[in-house]
């Protein structure tokens, strides 16, 4: 049987449930293309199939396999440049002063997809602070789908994927070739985790960090699961910490953020009143 408008909708309700993602009805085509590996896996031959499948037993770990598979992974080594410049040259001197009675540094990648974020603070961590060798030093990336965190872990990436955004010199003295793969070396390796991590479940997380990259996964939200997500940001981020967003995103929420223009790009502190 063909895929009606009224299964459409539930696969899209399966997904905003599970993801907080809205999908477009203009974009069902993209549940074809995206659940084949899902469909095989269950051994089923139509989306019809699953959505009955989905329908007869309300499956929790099938519903959410459904939304993980409908996420869009793309990222890139230092995306956008800019904000990796901006911590090189003023967010990153400046932290590091007012925590060196402390000694430590702690940064989320929340929506970290295949790790290139999260690995690519931690070159340039290791780049152009190198005092920071002693220092405590912790960056986690989160991302909801288990098998960008297992990707991310690995770290291991395809000759084009390392020709995206990896600067030549990076490449040659922070990661290791293997075949025609690049790996992240083994010196690099212990500053990054990565954890599987819904970002509409609340609390994601209990720590707090100094440094929260929330680039490109907004989009794909709501308004109200926006500022749901943002308020947990809020939370989760030292009151002198900064929050980097995607290039074309903005937090809104005046009373929490503080907008910072920069020359060539724009970060946000948290404002104290609204804590
Ligand atoms: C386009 S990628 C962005 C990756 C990276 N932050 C960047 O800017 O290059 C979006 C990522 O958000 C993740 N994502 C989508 N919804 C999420 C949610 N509810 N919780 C956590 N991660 C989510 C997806 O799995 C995907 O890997």
């Amino acid at each position: 049987m063909a895929m009606t408008a009224t299964d459409f909708d539930f696969l899209r309700t399966v997904v905003s449930r599970n993801s907080g993602n809205q999908i477009d009805p203009s974009r069902d085509y993209l549940f074809e293309s995206r659940l084949g590996g899902l469909l095989r896996a269950q051994g089923l031959t139509a989306l019809d199939q699953l959505v009955a499948a989905l329908k007869l037993e309300p499956d929790a770990r099938l519903q959410r396999s459904v939304a993980e598979a409908m996420t869009i992974n793309e990222t890139s080594f230092f995306r956008d440049n800019s904000p990796f410049e901006l911590l090189r040259t003023a967010l990153l001197p400046a932290l590091i002063e007012r925590r060196r009675h402390i000694r430590s540094l702690r940064f989320w990648s929340a929506a970290s997809s295949t790790g290139q974020e999260a690995w690519s603070l931690a070159m340039l961590l290791r780049e152009h602070f190198p005092d920071l060798a002693s220092w405590r030093i912790e960056i986690l990336g989160t991302d909801l789908s288990a098998e960008m965190v297992e990707r991310a872990r690995a770290a291991r990436y395809q000759r084009l994927e390392v020709n995206r955004g990896l600067p030549a010199r990076f490449l040659l003295k922070y990661m290791v070739r293997i075949d025609d793969e690049w790996e992240v070396a083994p010196a690099l390796r212990p500053l990054c985790r990565f954890e599987q991590r819904n970002l509409c479940r609340l609390p994601v997380l209990l720590d707090t960090f100094d440094g929260i990259f929330l680039r490109n996964v907004m989009l794909y939200f709501s308004a109200e699961t926006r500022r749901h997500v943002l308020l947990e940001m809020h939370r989760a981020l030292s009151p002198d910490g900064f929050l980097v967003l995607g290039s074309s995103e903005q937090p809104g929420m005046p009373q929490h953020w503080l907008p910072v223009l920069t020359e060539k790009t724009c970060y946000y502190r948290p404002l104290p009143a609204a804590g």
